[in-house]
């Protein structure tokens, strides 16, 4: 199994998302854009990264009908998925590596937060960023959220990238326009702050 994989599985395995620094209850900036979006019901959502995150909820009770949540552990996506019950039913759940997965369909909105900046080697950059430009639809979306430059260096332990809003627009400007992108500071369960750059931008 590869570190990284090893890694996250670990996590999943002793943390509860309630302890977790990334836990939101409500995870309210990604609500707020994809509500700006307008995007309609039957719109095909990927949440990158989103481990047990209750994005999927949420996005369930806005009543969206074609969501997939991919992950790189197993142990997040079966937490998630014991938490929604049977509404699990309704999502298509991907265990893979975003840094080498392979999109079979084409989404309306891909969202990540907090996973892509764990990607530190340039190669999986640009594997990310093919498979992102190559897996939405023209006139779709992507909202990406990592930390920003005044944000932490690491998350979990782990070494991550930062970007500034500037850094996010030249590595899609070929494929994507840049709409919206804020500093957004995320209070950890501990009290610490941590500032993303929280981004969307639209296929050309
Ligand atoms: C900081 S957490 C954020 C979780 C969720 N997006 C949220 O906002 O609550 C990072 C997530 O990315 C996942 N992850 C890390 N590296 C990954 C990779 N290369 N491919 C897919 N998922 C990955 C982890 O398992 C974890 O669920």
């Amino acid at each position: 199994m590869k570190e990284a994989k090893i890694h996250w599985e670990n996590v999943y395995d002793k943390k509860s998302y309630e302890d977790a620094s990334w836990y939101q209850e409500i995870p309210e900036t990604s609500l707020r854009f994809i509500k700006e979006l307008e995007l309609p019901k039957t719109s095909k959502i990927i949440d990158i990264g989103g481990g047990d995150s209750n994005l999927v909820d949420y996005l369930l009770k806005e009543g969206f009908r074609d969501i997939s949540v991919l992950d790189i552990s197993e142990k997040a996506l079966v937490k998630a998925q014991k938490r929604l019950a049977e509404e699990a039913e309704k999502i298509n759940w991907i265990i893979a590596d975003a840094s080498e997965f392979e999109a079979t369909q084409i989404y309306h909105l891909w969202h990540d937060r907090a996973t892509f900046h764990f990607l530190t080697k340039a190669d999986q950059i640009q594997n990310y960023v093919r498979t992102l430009e190559n897996s939405i639809v023209s006139g779709g979306f992507v909202i990406l959220a990592t930390f920003s430059a005044n944000g932490p260096e690491k998350c979990s332990g782990r070494t991550i990238k930062q970007y500034s809003k500037e850094d996010l627009e030249k590595l899609l400007r070929d494929k994507f326009e840049l709409l919206r992108c804020e500093n957004i500071d995320h209070k950890t369960p501990g009290g610490t702050i941590q500032n993303f750059t929280f981004c969307y931008f639209r296929k050309k």
